[in-house]
């Protein structure tokens, strides 16, 4: 099957337009093909990643995450992210891959899970400059839709940066996505938004700038320093599904109106009859919802208070209980998470990945 033209037009069409560009992030066990379908209901983002392909000598596509890509329900184009090192098997798996309609193939370049660095493999490549140059050499020669890669600012500190920005150059890739954090800061530092400032002006491409992007007023500010074409946005988009949405409002100078307390309670609703698979024991359901919750509820209320309790259901009856408990109401929710909270789901993200 020859690789599909459409996916990989429409995503230079967003390319081209001056609009910043808005992605959701690739996350593990979240960003699936229910996931994806939820998120367009509420305005949705510009291109969709999918979690990360696995590559080793005898890896075959993820056919839960390959489904994502064949059935893609967002009308926008799909990126699909592979992890690993060996090149002959990342360039097998980059062709297959283009058999199905990807826009774009994407490189991981900052997973910070001790199981991967440690072979080498997703962040752990950042302390071997010379091998990502190999690999971003083989990857562009074999990839024909557009080749992009998603990077952290270093390993252990950003130094190796500056090392890194002419090999991201050198290599024509045509789309950079830079988390603002060094592998070993996980997600609970601050993002050090100077470092994705400096990849704009030394690579030609377009550059999204990740990280701690929560609102739309962030997202503006987060543009203005950088000077990025566009955001990658992961867990405030779990948190608020209205996050795109509302940043295309504040950029047309439109007033956002915050969602009440009930807007999120639907949301959790819709999520579970979404991401819930029929036949799947309801422990194991509730357990999965709670993955979601971690994030949500840090918009939730400011004590802790409400993860406490959701931590503690076993039952979808619980589960709704404490959910209505806290949310059944009429009045607006923050825009910007809780800091108490954010600072107890960063450990769990971190001890996730
Ligand atoms: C639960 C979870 C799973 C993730 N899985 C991936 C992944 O598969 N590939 C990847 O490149 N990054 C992954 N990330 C990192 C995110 O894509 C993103 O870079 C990070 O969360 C920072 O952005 P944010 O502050 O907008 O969440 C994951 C993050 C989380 C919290």
């Amino acid at each position: 099957m020859a690789a599909r033209l459409e996916p990989a037009a429409s995503f230079q069409k967003l390319l081209d337009r001056p609009a910043p560009i808005l992605a959701l992030a690739p996350m593990q066990e979240v960003t699936d093909l229910p996931f994806w379908r939820l998120m367009t209901r509420y305005g949705g983002a510009d291109v969709y990643f999918t979690e990360y392909f696995r590559v080793h000598a005898d890896s075959n596509l993820e056919k839960w995450i390959l489904e994502s890509i064949v059935s893609n329900p967002t009308g926008r184009p799909a990126v699909a992210q592979m992890i690993g090192n060996d090149i002959p098997s990342l360039i097998r798996t980059a062709k297959k891959l283009q058999e199905y309609p990807v826009a774009a193939i994407d490189l991981n370049l900052g997973c910070p899970a001790p199981i991967v660095y440690k072979k080498c493999a997703g962040g752990g490549l950042l302390r071997e400059p010379k091998r990502i140059d190999a690999i971003l050499g083989a990857l562009r020669d074999a990839v024909r839709v557009k080749f992009t890669v998603k990077t952290r600012i270093g390993f252990d500190s950003p130094e190796v940066f500056e090392e890194l920005l002419p090999i991201f150059a050198r290599h024509s890739i045509d789309l950079l996505t830079v988390h603002g954090r060094t592998v070993l800061e996980m997600y609970r530092s601050e993002v050090h938004y100077g470092f994705i400032a400096r990849a704009v002006a030394a690579v030609r491409c377009p550059v999204l700038a990740n990280g701690n992007v929560h609102s739309a007023a962030k997202a503006a500010e987060v543009l203005a320093v950088t000077g990025a074409r566009g955001l990658m946005i992961g867990r405030g988009a779990i948190r608020n599904p209205w996050i795109f949405a509302q940043i295309r409002q504040h950029q047309r100078g439109e007033e956002i109106t915050p969602p009440v307390g009930r807007d999120v309670l639907d949301y959790i609703g819709a999520l579970y009859e979404s991401v819930c698979t029929p036949g799947v024991p309801e422990r194991l359901q509730v357990q999965k919802m709670k993955r979601y919750l971690n994030f949500i509820g840090l918009g939730v209320e400011p004590s802790g208070a409400f993860l406490h309790d959701i931590r503690r259901v076993t039952t979808r009856a619980e589960f709704f209980r404490v959910c209505e408990a806290f949310l059944d109401h009429g009045n607006a929710m923050p825009l910007e998470p809780f800091a108490l909270a954010l600072k107890q789901c960063d450990v769990m993200a971190g001890e996730h990945l």
